[in-house]
């Protein structure tokens, strides 16, 4: 059986734009279910867990300032192979570029900013989903 649970955050400038009820339905009409939902004002130390990965990195500090400049929702969602299907809806990395028809390809774009704004986060694996679910849901 191959059910699922990713963890998908709706980063500040979705929060911002009033973008995340029209996020979460497209993620809810591909049929995937809402498990937990929640707005939340991370802190330095969520953050710098969540993007352990990327720390050292140019853009590393950038996008923890990014993700710390306001409000974020998390939720949870389950389904047979979230983890690659949300992945899929919310399109690649650099929302310039990213598949009309997808998150970040139709709601995104380069905004001359430091760090690409790129609406959303969902986890790339079935052990990265665990971890980041622990990090903003507890274990
Ligand atoms: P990454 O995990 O590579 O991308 P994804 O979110 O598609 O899994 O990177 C994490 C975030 O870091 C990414 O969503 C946006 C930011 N980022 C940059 O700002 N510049 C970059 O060159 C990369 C690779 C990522
Ligand atoms: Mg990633």
């Amino acid at each position: 059986m191959s059910t699922e649970r990713t963890l998908v955050l709706i980063k500040p400038d979705g929060v911002k734009r009033n973008l995340s009820g029209a996020i979460l339905a497209r993620v809810e009409a591909k049929g995937y279910t809402l498990a937990e939902l929640k707005k939340v004002d991370a802190t330095r130390e969520v953050l710098e867990e969540h993007y352990a990965e990327h720390e050292g990195k140019p853009f590393y500090e950038p996008l923890v300032e990014f993700m710390l400049s306001g409000p974020i929702v998390a939720a949870i969602f389950e389904g047979e192979r979230v983890i690659e299907g949300f992945r899929s809806l919310a399109g690649t990395t650099d929302p310039t570029t990213a598949a009309p028809g997808t998150i970040r390809g139709d709601f995104g774009r380069d905004w001359g900013t430091a760090v690409q704004q790129n609406l959303v986060h969902g986890s790339d694996s079935p052990e990265s989903a665990e971890r980041e679910i622990g990090i903003w849901f507890g274990k």
